[in-house]
C-alpha cells in the first residue's frame, strides 16, 4: 500500500475530488482526516471509510480562518499522532469580470482559494519537519495557467497557488516537505455536474478535452496519492497537469478533418 502508516489531512473531503481521495488514501493505508466545512459531510465520508475497513476521523474546518486551520492540524497530531500529508483541496468559485464581481467576492474567492494554502502550510510544515517530513499537495486548475475570463478571481488564485506552491517547495524542501499541485481539467464533481446540466456547456467542454471526456474524481485522487506517497520522492514544487489532454490542442481542435483514406489506414 502506497500510504502505510501515514497520517493525512483532506480538506474539501466532503465531496468531490476531496472526497475521492480521502477514500483513497485510506484504500492505501492512510489514516486520514477528512476536513471540510460541511460537518454532515465528513461525519458521512468518514464513517463509510471506516465502515470499508479504513481509518478516518471527521473534522468541520473553515479553510479561510486561521483558528479552524491550527485546530484541524492539533486534531491529526491529538488523533494520530503526527502528520505526513496536507491535502489543501477546498476551493470555491464565483462567477463574474472584474467589472461584475464584488470586493467581498474578491475576499471570499482569495481566502479560501489562496489565504488556506498559507495557513495549512504555517501550521502544517513545523509538525511535518518535527516527523521528519512530509508532503503538501495543493488544488490548483487549468485556470491558473491560462487566463480564461468570466471567472477571474478564481483563475487569479489559482495562479497563485501555482505560485505559493513553488515558493513553499523553496523554503521547506530542505526540511523534507515537499510542496506539489495538481492543476485538474473538468472533473465530474457535484458543483461541476451542475454546470453540465447546460447542454451547450457540456458539448464545449468535451470538445475541449483531447480524451473527449470529462475526468473523474478518482482521476485526481489518483495523482494526489502518488505524490502524498514516497513514490513521488524527487518531485518538489510541480504543478502536475491532470486535464486529459485539455491543454494538448489549440482552440481550434483539429485544422481539418481527417480525409476518408487515411481514416481506412
Ligand atoms: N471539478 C473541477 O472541474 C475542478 C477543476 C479544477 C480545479 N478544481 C478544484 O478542485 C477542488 C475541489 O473541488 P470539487 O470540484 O471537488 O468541488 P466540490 O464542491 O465537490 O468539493 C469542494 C468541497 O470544499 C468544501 N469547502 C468549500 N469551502 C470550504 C471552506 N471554507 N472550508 C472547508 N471546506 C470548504 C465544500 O464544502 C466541498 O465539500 C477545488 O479547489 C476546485 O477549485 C475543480
Amino acid at each position: 500500500m502506497l500510504l502505510d502508516n501515514k497520517v493525512a489531512i483532506v480538506t474539501g473531503g466532503g465531496s468531490g475530488i476531496g472526497e475521492a481521495s480521502a477514500r483513497r488514501f485510506a484504500k492505501e493505508g492512510a489514516m486520514v482526516v477528512v476536513a471540510d466545512i460541511r460537518a454532515h459531510k465528513v461525519e458521512a465520508v468518514a464513517a463509510s471509510i471506516r465502515e470499508a475497513g479504513g481509518e478516518a476521523s471527521p473534522f468541520e474546518v473553515d479553510v479561510a480562518d486561521a483558528a479552524s486551520v491550527q485546530a484541524m492540524v492539533q486534531h491529526a497530531v491529538d488523533t494520530y499522532g503526527r502528520l505526513d500529508v496536507l491535502f489543501n483541496n477546498a476551493g470555491t468559485l464565483r462567477p463574474g469580470t472584474a467589472v461584475e464581481l464584488s470586493v467581498e467576492d474578491w475576499d471570499f474567492v482569495m481566502g479560501v482559494n489562496v489565504r488556506s494554502v498559507f495557513l495549512g502550510a504555517k501550521y502544517a510544515v513545523p509538525v511535518m519537519i518535527a516527523g521528519g517530513g512530509g508532503s503538501i499537495i495543493n488544488t490548483a486548475s487549468i485556470s491558473g495557467l491560462h487566463g480564461d475570463g468570466g471567472a477571474v478571481v478564481y483563475a487569479a488564485s489559482k495562479a497563485a497557488v501555482i505560485n505559493l506552491t513553488r515558493a513553499l517547495s523553496t523554503d521547506h524542501g530542505r526540511d523534507g516537505v515537499r510542496t506539489n499541485a495538481i492543476c485538474p481539467g473538468t472533473i465530474q464533481t457535484p458543483p461541476v455536474q451542475r454546470m453540465m446540466a447546460d447542454p451547450v456547456a457540456l458539448q464545449r467542454n468535451l470538445d475541449a478535452h483531447a480524451l473527449g471526456r470529462l475526468g473523474l474524481p478518482e482521476e485526481i485522487a489518483a495523482a494526489a496519492v502518488w505524490l502524498a506517497s514516497d513514490e513521488s520522492s524527487f518531485v518538489c514544487g510541480e504543478a502536475i497537469v491532470v486535464d486529459g489532454g485539455l491543454r494538448a490542442q489549440s482552440p481550434l481542435g483539429r485544422l481539418a478533418d481527417p480525409r476518408p483514406e487515411a481514416l481506412r489506414g
